[in-house]
Formats: structure tokens, sequence, C-alpha cells
């Protein structure tokens, strides 16, 4: 990859959005590794939600607008906003000059995620998806014994992220309009473990489930790869799963606890006996920790997490949604 002049002196982040998630990360900001990072402003569409927000967090400038935002005297942003505006505001803070790590789904579709990247190479700034799962310790702990052949060659994948969330067509997990439906929300983390394990697949098949929202309630999907490698992966919003993942190999296997994505506790198993791996706990910082590496060393994207890598899933998610007939407003109609 290409480098950039190293990013040298402090570096200013903004979080974009006041709800849950921009919660969380601003709670966990504080355990970022780099002694110049620092969570200085938040930005929001009304002054007064960006004003409790600052004050709860303990952050020293509000913004009430995301122009306004843009506009400040800061390095990068967390774009932390539901999903239909992902794009537009990332490239509003691209645009404006300031590296972004922007939450997941990085886009509603392949289309969009392609524009940002452009965005960000046309203005010379890093972007990262927040897939957190990838720099969560016990995730790198167990992709390394993959990587390592601790269990052989990897020969089935199964993982689950389903959680049954109450029917309310204005919750952003049933909204259309909101981006919702489980394939780019809960999906994308059993998508993303695959993809990281054994790369892209060659084949995807589907059974999708469109709930009275439009949006899809229920996925199953198995992925096949050239080596005769597979994965059975499921997500849902109107069932249950186990929300845990399975990695079996030609020598052993190694669980995930539930919730898989968020674990910092899974277990190895292999004909030597059982083994537990621990790690410290997963945590939005850890992707801060990443991003913060590649500005120091000039990197605008992760090597570990390129932006190919979520378009090419959403590109897939693309075909898929389109098979299933769901498409989001901001959408334009399918010939
Ligand atoms: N919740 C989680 O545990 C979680 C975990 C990982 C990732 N994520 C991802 O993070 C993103 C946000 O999720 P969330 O749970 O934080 O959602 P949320 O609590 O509903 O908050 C989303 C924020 O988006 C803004 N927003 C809402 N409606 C809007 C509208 N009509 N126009 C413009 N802005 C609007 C609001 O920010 P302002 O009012 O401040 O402008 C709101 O605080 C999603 O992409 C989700 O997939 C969530």
């Amino acid at each position: 990859m290409e480098r950039a002049s190293p990013h040298r002196g402090p570096i200013r982040w903004a979080v974009a959005a006041t709800g849950a998630i921009a919660d969380r990360f601003a709670r966990e900001f504080g355990a970022v590794a780099d002694p110049g990072a620092e969570l200085a402003a938040v930005g929001s569409r009304a002054p007064g939600t960006a004003q409790a927000f600052a004050a709860r967090h303990g952050i020293g400038q509000a913004y009430g607008s995301y122009e306004a935002l843009a506009a400040a005297d800061i390095d990068a942003v967390y774009v932390a906003n539901l999903a239909p505006f992902h794009c537009p505001l990332t490239k509003l803070f691209l645009e404006a000059g300031k590296h972004v790590l922007v939450e997941k789904p990085m886009a509603l579709n392949e289309a969009e995620a392609a524009e940002m990247a452009e965005a960000a190479e046309a203005n010379d700034r890093f972007l990262m998806e927040a897939m957190w799962m990838r720099f969560n310790p016990l995730h790198r702990q167990v992709a390394g014994l993959v990587a390592s052949g601790a269990i052989g060659e990897v020969h089935r994948i199964q993982a689950d992220f389903s959680i049954a969330v109450d029917f309310d067509p204005g919750h952003r997990l049933w909204s259309l309009e909101a981006g919702g439906g489980a394939l780019l929300d809960l999906g994308i983390y059993p998508v993303s473990l695959a993809w990281w394990l054994l790369g892209e697949p060659s084949a995807v098949d589907h059974v999708v489930h469109v709930g009275p929202t439009g949006v899809d309630d229920d996925v199953s999907l198995l992925l096949g790869w050239e080596t005769g490698a597979a994965a059975v992966l499921t997500t849902s919003i109107r069932s249950t799963g186990s929300t845990a993942a399975r990695i079996d190999g030609a020598a052993g296997s190694i669980a995930i606890e539930t919730r898989f994505h968020s674990a910092a506790a899974a277990r190895l198993h292999t004909a030597d006996g059982s083994t537990d791996l621990t790690a410290e706990a997963s945590s939005l910082h850890w992707q801060v920790d990443e991003v913060n590496r590649c500005l120091r060393e000039g990197l605008r994207q992760s090597p570990d997490h390129p932006n190919s890598t979520p378009r090419a899933m959403l590109a897939r998610f693309d075909a898929i949604r389109a098979d299933a007939g769901i498409r989001y407003p901001t959408e334009p109609p399918r010939p």
C-alpha cells in the first residue's frame, strides 16, 4: 500500500451522531493506546443533543450540525450514524480533509462504498469500516491460530447472529428508511468472520425471509470456496439463535462463545485435548488503535481491513437483496 506523510502531533477525534454506538465509543475511547489521541468534539443534527453528549462524556466541543463539525479543527471522525447516512456523511468529512472511521455496514450498497473509497483517495484521507470484531484480541488470537495451522485446513465454519427484536416499525432494525434488516446489520458479522478466515467465497447461496416492513428479517447463507470449504451462516431479527461460532478443521476446531462477535473466550479442541482461549475484553477502542497506527505510519487504508473487503461483501449483499426484492428508499429503482 502507498504511504503518505505520517501524522505527527495530536490526533483530534470527533464522533458524528449521538446514538447508542456513539455513546459506547465515547465510553471506551479512554483505553486508546496513542497518548496523542483525544476525543475532542461531537457533532449532531441538533445543538441540544450534541451538548448533552459532550457533557456526558467530558468532550470539549459540541457542534449542532454535521456541516459545522466538518469545518472544525479535528483530524479524524467516527461516523456513528444510521447506515443510509454513512455515505453522505463520510464524503462530507473526507472532502473537508478529515480521516474517517465509518460504522458497519460501510454503506447500503457497493456503489455507495465505491464513492466513499474514491472520495478518500481523491482527498488523500484514511478510510476504514468500523468492523470492530476484526481488531478484538480474542478474534485476532483465533485468526492467528487458524493461520498457523493449529486446527489444520479449515473445512467448515458455522456462525450465527440472530436476536429476536420485538416488532416495531420504528426500530432501526425493522425500518427500511433506517437501513434495517438482519443481513446488513447483524449478518455482516458472521460473513466477516468467514471472509476473514477463508477469503472471498466463490459461491454464495441464500434463503431470505422478508418481514412486514420490507426488511430481511431472517437470512440463511451457504458460502463455498474452491477448496471445498463451506460456511453455514445465519442471521435474524425475528428468531433467537445461538449467536455462537465454530470453525472446524482437519486437525481440530475452535468454538467461540456467544455472542461470538464480541466474545472474550473460546475453546480450542485438538487431538491433544481442549484449551481455553481467553483475551482482553472486546472494545471499540481496538479499532481506533488501528486507525491511529495507520495514520502514524502514513497509511490511507488498514492492511488488515482494506476497503476492498466491505465493497466485495456489499456487492454480494446487493445481489441477495435484489433477488429478495429488497430496496432501500434512497437507492435507485432496479431496471
Ligand atoms: N447499537 C449497537 O450496538 C451497534 C453496534 C455496532 C454497530 N452499530 C451501527 O452503528 C450505527 C448506528 O447505530 P445505533 O445503534 O447507534 O443507532 P441509534 O442509537 O438509533 O443512533 C443513530 C444516530 O443516527 C442519527 N439519526 C437518527 N435518525 C436520523 C435521521 N433521520 N437523519 C439523520 N440522522 C439520524 C442520530 O444522531 P443525531 O441525532 O445525533 O444526529 C442518532 O443518534 C448503525 O450503522 C449500526 O449498524 C450499532
